[in-house]
């Protein structure tokens, strides 16, 4: 659950009580993504985060730039999602604005379905995404993940679909 080594231009280290003025800068520069939902960037929307992946047993990390700034957020439930144990689930991947369509997203999620692959034995990872998201949506289907199941109105108000991709390498 330590850090995933880095190959490529970003390493992935989960973010400590240190990070979190980083993590918040992250959430300021993601104002247009929250907005699509409910949340506010707030330390408050990033202690709720931090504190409901603890407790679904997620591991909350930055990806960072060779600098050591860091450039975004992932959240995930490495084993166990909804009751399978060698399903994983995507909570969050958050990359802060100026840095997207560069493909850091991409390789950051490449990277981790490696390491759930290997580390945790995922044999499938999950994710949610809200339906008034379209190029997530896009993204993530061009990641290899595809929708099941039909869009759900969630408690706070969103609506999601569940994506899904197999592991196999
Ligand atoms: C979706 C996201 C994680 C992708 O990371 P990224 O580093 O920008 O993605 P890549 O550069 O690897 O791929 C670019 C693709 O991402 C998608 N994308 C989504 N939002 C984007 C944005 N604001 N800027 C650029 N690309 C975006 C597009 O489909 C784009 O491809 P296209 O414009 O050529 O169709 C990132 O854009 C992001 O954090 N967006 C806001 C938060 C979000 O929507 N997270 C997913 C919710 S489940």
């Amino acid at each position: 659950m330590g850090t995933v080594a880095a190959e490529n231009d970003f390493s992935l280290r989960p973010v400590t009580a240190d990070d979190l003025p980083a993590v918040l800068a992250v959430y300021r520069q993601s104002e247009d993504f929250l907005a699509l939902g409910t949340a506010a960037a707030s330390p408050e929307t990033v202690q709720k985060d931090l504190a409901l992946s603890a407790e679904a047993g997620g591991i909350f990390y930055g990806i960072f730039d060779r600098d050591g700034l860091m450039r975004g957020v992932l959240d995930v439930i490495p084993a166990g999602f909804g009751g399978e144990r060698f399903h994983a689930f995507i909570e969050l991947l958050m990359i802060a604005q100026p840095y997207r369509g560069a493909g850091l997203g991409a390789r950051v999620l490449a990277h981790i379905e490696q390491f759930l692959y290997r580390d945790h034995l995922a044999r499938a990872v999950l994710a949610a995404v809200q339906t008034n998201n379209p190029a997530a949506l896009r993204f993530w289907a061009r990641q290899g993940y595809n929708t099941i199941g039909a869009p759900e109105l969630q408690p706070d108000g969103t609506t999601t679909v569940m994506l899904r991709k197999t592991l196999d390498f």
